[in-house]
């Protein structure tokens, strides 16, 4: 079936036509408009610019999804769109838009989790996916182990209890005065770390704390690393005599990088060695865009490997938001019978969706 999917939950506009079937995981277009350089001024995203940025941007989007992937929009089989969790200006505009299309093609109007749909990701990766598997999202708002049991029955099994690890990696790119957002750049900045690691570099070797709770809970909580790593930044500025916002050594801002590498991959992997152990699973996905870090795939591949597991990560390509997963995720929604009304609603979190959903079941029962 094609399937025409949008996604608008925070500050990428992106609408995908993919072509999925049991055997055949297809993406003809995948077009994404990114807010990013708007949001970088304020070193965060505004959700009221956001909404805004949205409006303009998806009529556009839609348009040129599908001129790119060379359908008619009489091809179109159902319409899925991201409806929780996330911004909730920036998910009304995805879920109005979506709702209009699908009743003016007379198509099915399928509603589908963000969080879903980063793992969904991972179907273009290898058609050999299939659930049951552990899924781990990293991304700038969830960090999240879920244990998939069919495409769209995800039991949470673990998470953090304070900040995502995404929001730590930009937080503390941002004290470092990297560009926004922080990710990527911590990425390629630890890359330099480790090279001057080995070959011997002159800066002392740093250690920060690990965002694995250290009982046998699956939890993780970034705030503790974040906070150790922003307090030695601000140290280590006050020592060198630097500005409040100064630029620091590069070797030292690279060693910094290269430790809080350290500690989120160690953190991250000792949970998912523990997670595959408990469930048993010996297929595991890793998504989200923090899953585009060079060093965290390559950790996580090992210690998969370790677990003879065996690791489905999609393309960086595929990581950050984006309309094709959402696509993928539309499709294991609609075959299990997932459809929406025109009164679909947009929810913040994941627990608002779940309870708007389960008031709607009891006014149905009644
Ligand atoms: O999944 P995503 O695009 O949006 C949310 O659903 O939150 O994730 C965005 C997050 C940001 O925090 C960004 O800095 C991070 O993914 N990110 C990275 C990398 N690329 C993006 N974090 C670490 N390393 C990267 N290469
Ligand atoms: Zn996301």
């Amino acid at each position: 079936m094609i399937i025409l999917a949008i996604e608008s939950s925070c500050d990428e506009t992106a609408a995908a036509v993919v072509r999925m079937s049991e055997e055949e995981r297809e993406i003809l277009s995948n077009t994404v408009a990114t807010q990013i350089a708007t949001h970088a001024l304020y070193g965060g995203v505004v959700p009221e610019i956001a909404s805004r940025a949205h409006i303009e941007a998806i009529s556009p989007v839609v348009r040129r999804a599908v001129n790119d992937a060379g359908i008619e929009l009489s091809q179109i089989d159902a319409v899925g769109v991201t409806y929780s969790p996330g911004l909730i200006g920036c998910l009304l505009v995805g879920v109005n838009f979506a709702k209009s299309l699908a009743l003016s093609l007379g198509v099915p109007l399928v509603p589908v989790d963000h969080i879903k749909s980063h793992t969904a990701a991972a179907y273009f990766v290898s058609p050999g996916l299939k659930a049951p598997f552990l899924s781990l999202v990293v991304s700038g708002g969830h960090t999240s182990l879920y244990n998939v049991t069919r495409p769209h029955t995800f039991e949470e099994i673990g998470g953090t209890r304070d900040d995502a690890a995404g929001e730590a990696f930009d937080k503390v790119g941002r004290v470092m005065g990297l560009p926004y957002p922080g990710g990527r750049a911590m990425d390629e900045l630890a890359a330099e770390g480790y090279n001057a690691r080995l070959q011997g570099s002159a800066v002392p070797l740093l250690h920060f704390p690990s965002p694995a709770i250290a009982d046998s809970s699956l939890d993780f909580s970034f705030s503790g690393l974040k906070t150790a790593c922003v307090n030695y930044i601000h140290n280590l500025r006050q020592k060198e005599g630097i500005d409040r916002d100064g630029a620091l050594p590069k070797e030292q801002m690279a060693e910094i990088a290269a430790a809080f590498t350290d500690s989120v991959t160690e953190g991250i992997c000792r949970k998912l060695k523990s997670a595959l152990e408990e469930t048993g699973h010996k297929k595991l996905v890793l998504a989200g865009g923090v899953a585009a870090n060079s060093h965290l795939r390559k950790a996580v591949e090992k210690a998969a490997a370790q677990c003879g597991a065996e690791v489905f990560i999609p393309p960086v390509s595929l990581c950050g938001d984006n309309g094709a997963m959402v696509g993928a995720q539309t499709y294991f929604e609609y075959t299990a019978g997932v459809r929406a009304d025109s009164d679909l609603n947009a929810y913040a979190s994941g627990e608002g969706a779940a309870a708007a959903q389960a008031l709607k079941m009891r006014k149905i029962e009644k």
